[in-house]
């Protein structure tokens, strides 16, 4: 079983990663840290404690990390995931009222486990500020985590909020750049395998095809989710980003890439937060990443509805 902590900005497709790691009976989620991003940090939690009562999964703690980048201003991502961060045509998710965030803050949570606890996966699905600061905080905890499965960045493809950026690294580049300088095992999910993981009708279909309370859960989120994506992109389909971390968790055969050297830019605003990648190994910098860049995309989703077919 592998011990994770899940780092969320929940989001749609946080949403999915969540239910999805809840599912896997070989992922043991010591806690889900929520951090700004997608929505503010008021929304994020929220959005967690409702995935987790909507799947009856009240014992996984949640906690309050992040509400701001650490030296840059807030951006959000209202445009794709909506006001609160989690719109959908479904009902609304209603929390019970003895479900709580944790008093302890997500920074501390994640020294604390990072601390008592060896061989830890760190899977962040938003911007790493909730990360960075346990760093700072704790720099002995890079001794003890076993790896960090991030999505984010984008190697060889182009940006999704700025032309040179990926959200999540965009919003906080200088969280980033001291996680990605930490000596910690990274393994990066960026835009170049997120955008082969395309969910379409025929997915969505397949999906609800369980007739599981969940599986209409995912149509309703995927149905709010696509609109951003078939109207600016003018597809039929859209990238199912951040459960690409835990189908890697589950299952890194399906995946593959290269270890290359990992940085962000963090001062020019023309490129602030691109991910510069040096998979032509043109420097002489540390190998620091694992960067996936393919998938077996049809046999993910064969893993997804498996799991999915194992919540309420
Ligand atoms: O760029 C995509 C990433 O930004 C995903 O994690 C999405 O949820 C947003 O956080
Ligand atoms: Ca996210």
């Amino acid at each position: 079983m592998k011990k994770i902590i899940l780092d969320v900005d929940p989001g749609h497709d946080d949403a999915v990663a969540i239910m999805f790691a809840a599912a896997s009976n070989e992922i043991d989620i010591l806690g889900i840290t929520c951090v700004a991003g997608n929505s503010i940090l008021e929304n994020t939690t929220q959005n967690a404690l409702k995935i987790c009562s909507f799947i009856d999964r009240t014992d996984i703690n949640i906690y309050a990390g992040s509400n701001k980048p650490l030296k840059r201003k807030l951006v959000t991502a209202s445009h794709v995931h909506g006001e609160n961060g989690l719109e959908h045509s479904g009902d609304e998710i209603i929390i019970p009222n003895k479900y709580k965030l944790q008093e302890k803050d997500a920074v501390d949570f994640i020294v604390d486990s990072c601390m008592q606890n060896k061989g830890i996966t760190l899977c962040p699905t938003g911007p790493l500020t909730n990360i960075a600061k346990a760093i700072l905080k704790e720099p002995h905890i890079v001794n003890n985590i076993n790896e960090i499965v991030f999505m984010g960045g984008a190697a060889m493809t182009l940006g999704n909020i700025t032309p040179a950026a990926e959200f999540n690294i965009y919003v906080d580049p200088h969280a980033a750049n001291i996680v990605f300088n930490s000596q910690i095992p990274l393994v990066m999910m960026g835009l170049d395998v997120t955008h082969k993981v395309l969910v379409d009708d025929t997915i969505t279909n397949d999906i609800l095809s369980i007739g599981n309370k969940s599986s209409k859960l995912f149509r309703d989120l995927i149905n709010f989710y696509s609109i951003f994506h078939k109207e600016k992109y003018n597809t039929t389909s859209s990238p199912l980003h951040d459960p690409c971390v835990i189908g890697y968790i589950l299952n890194n055969k399906l995946f593959s890439g290269k270890k290359a050297n990992l940085i962000v830019e963090e001062n020019s605003e023309l490129t602030m937060g691109k991910t510069v990648v040096d998979w032509l190994e043109v420097s002489t910098r540390t190998k620091n990443c694992l960067v996936v860049n393919d998938v077996d995309s049809d046999n993910f989703f064969k893993l997804l509805k498996d799991k999915f077919s194992l919540l309420p």
